[in-house]
């Protein structure tokens, strides 16, 4: 068995893999006992933290507005076949409640093992640095280990309300990618969590904070002392409209669209362009993976660009507790195979070839696409699209390449639905030799 161990925010943990933040379906009324016993599950599939879900103020939860949710499931056809779970909710109608929130710190820490890390996700009120600062202290209090500003929640950033406080400058009680995607407002509260505590802090980051400005964001949180960027939490969205409704919303039970977080496969680039970007931006600051990461490939990928543990979210709704112990047993046999003695071999080692395109050796000249004419069905895709180096010529029907045209983009071969096209490594034949054979 490889040694899996890792160490992430100064804490040595028996694995990288655990459960994101989940907020629980009775989140204000939530019973801490089996809300543990709930996460215990993922420990005894190896899983090497857990996070709990979201917690702010104490308030009463609403007794006009029980807890209230909608998935959805979006698939899209082939060659695009995408899969992603969209989620509609209201904050204030699911969040954890900051007393049953510190009951369940407690009681996982009372009944993890040492190597199993409790990272408490925080999220609010506001931008209120010093309710911030206490809630943060009161985690730490009751054994977290870790604590995760949960400054990216598209939940209350969706809301309307959260809207028109935005565009006045004012953000409601749980202020979530709001709060996250301004920098003037957070970054004073990152500093009050920091100094209020003794244990590291890291910031949740929204994917609403675009290239560059989740660069400057990350050297932001950095220097106001954070330990690590998680990242990223769910953009959000709005389902497709039915279009054989009128418009009108697909989801169970609802006629409404409503604006909602998407999660899932399709967020994983955007987890990716921020674990890139900072790691070749940013050194001096840990990051997590979180975002998109369904397959156990996803999370060697994750780990290469820079993340020291890897969160499951919707991968492990989708797919059950099982993925943990999947993906970990896919860890150890790949580092079998790759040689890897341990995590730390691999982690980051993706990031030396993170270039600006400007810096990359593009080397036009040196590859030459050509089609191999016993998988070629002459669909002519690849001829009719953006490239003047290939036609679909008729008698005998095939295609041909003019070798002084092609610049070796690799098009033609990402979109053949035949495997037809290879890129090979050769030197361009000079004028005068133009057509391949
Ligand atoms: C049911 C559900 C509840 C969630 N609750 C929280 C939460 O309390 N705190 C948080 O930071 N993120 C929460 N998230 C977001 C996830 O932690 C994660 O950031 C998001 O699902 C993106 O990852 P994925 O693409 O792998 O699903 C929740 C997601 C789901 C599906
Ligand atoms: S896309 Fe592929 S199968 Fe279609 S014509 Fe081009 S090489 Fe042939
Ligand atoms: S590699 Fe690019 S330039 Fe060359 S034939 Fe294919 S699509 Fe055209």
């Amino acid at each position: 068995m490889s040694d899996l161990s890792v160490k992430f925010a100064g804490k040595k943990l028996r694995s990288p893999l655990g459960i994101a933040s989940h907020a629980v379906f009775n989140g204000g009324l939530v019973d801490p006992l089996a809300e543990a016993e709930h996460l215990r599950k993922y420990v005894d599939q190896g899983a090497g933290f857990v996070y709990t879900p979201f917690i702010n103020n104490e308030d009463e939860h609403p007794a006009d507005a029980p807890p209230a949710w909608k998935f959805m499931n979006i698939h899209s056809r082939s060659p695009f076949a995408m899969e992603g779970l969209l989620v509609a909710t209201e904050a204030r109608r699911i969040m954890c409640r900051l007393n049953p929130g510190l009951t369940l710190i407690e009681t996982l820490r009372e009944n993890l093992p040492d190597d199993v890390a409790v990272i408490a996700n925080m999220i609010g009120p506001g931008a209120d640095a010093e309710a911030w600062a206490e809630h943060c202290r009161l985690a730490q209090d009751s054994g977290a280990d870790i604590i995760e500003m949960n400054v990216s929640c598209p939940i209350p950033a969706a809301e309307a309300s959260a809207v028109t406080n935005y565009c006045r400058g004012e953000l409601c009680e749980a202020a979530g990618a709001l709060l996250g995607d301004s920098p003037n407002l957070l970054i004073p509260v990152v500093e009050a969590v920091v100094k209020a505590v003794d244990i590291p802090v890291g910031v949740k980051f929204t994917p609403e904070t675009g290239f560059p400005r989740l660069v400057a964001l990350a050297q932001g949180v950095r220097d106001a002392g954070a330990a690590f960027v998680s990242g990223i939490n769910a953009p959000i969205s709005v389902a497709p409209p039915d279009i054989y409704k009128g418009g009108q919303g697909k989801w169970p039970g609802l006629k409404d669209n409503p604006i909602c977080a998407a999660l899932g496969p399709w967020d994983r680039f955007l987890l990716y362009r921020n674990l890139g970007t900072i790691s070749a931006f940013v050194p001096g600051i840990e990051l997590t993976g979180i975002g998109g990461l369904v397959e156990p490939e996803h999370v060697v990928e994750a780990m290469m660009l820079g993340a020291r543990i890897c969160q499951l979210s919707s991968g492990l709704l989708w797919k059950g507790t099982g993925l943990i112990k999947e993906c970990l047993d896919f860890l150890d046999s790949y580092m079998a195979s790759q040689g890897y003695k341990s995590v730390e071999e691999f982690i980051g080692l993706g990031v030396q070839y993170i270039k600006p395109v400007e810096q990359l050796d593009w080397r036009c000249e040196d590859f030459l696409a050509t089609v191999d004419d016993r998988l070629c069905t002459r669909c002519g895709r690849c001829a009719t699209g953006i490239c003047t180096a290939r036609k679909l010529m008729e008698n005998p029907s095939r295609i041909v390449i003019d070798s002084r045209l092609c610049v070796g983009c690799g098009l033609c071969q990402a979109i053949c639905p035949e495997n037809a096209v290879s890129m090979v490594e050769q030197r361009h034949p000079v004028l005068g030799f133009s057509m391949q054979q």
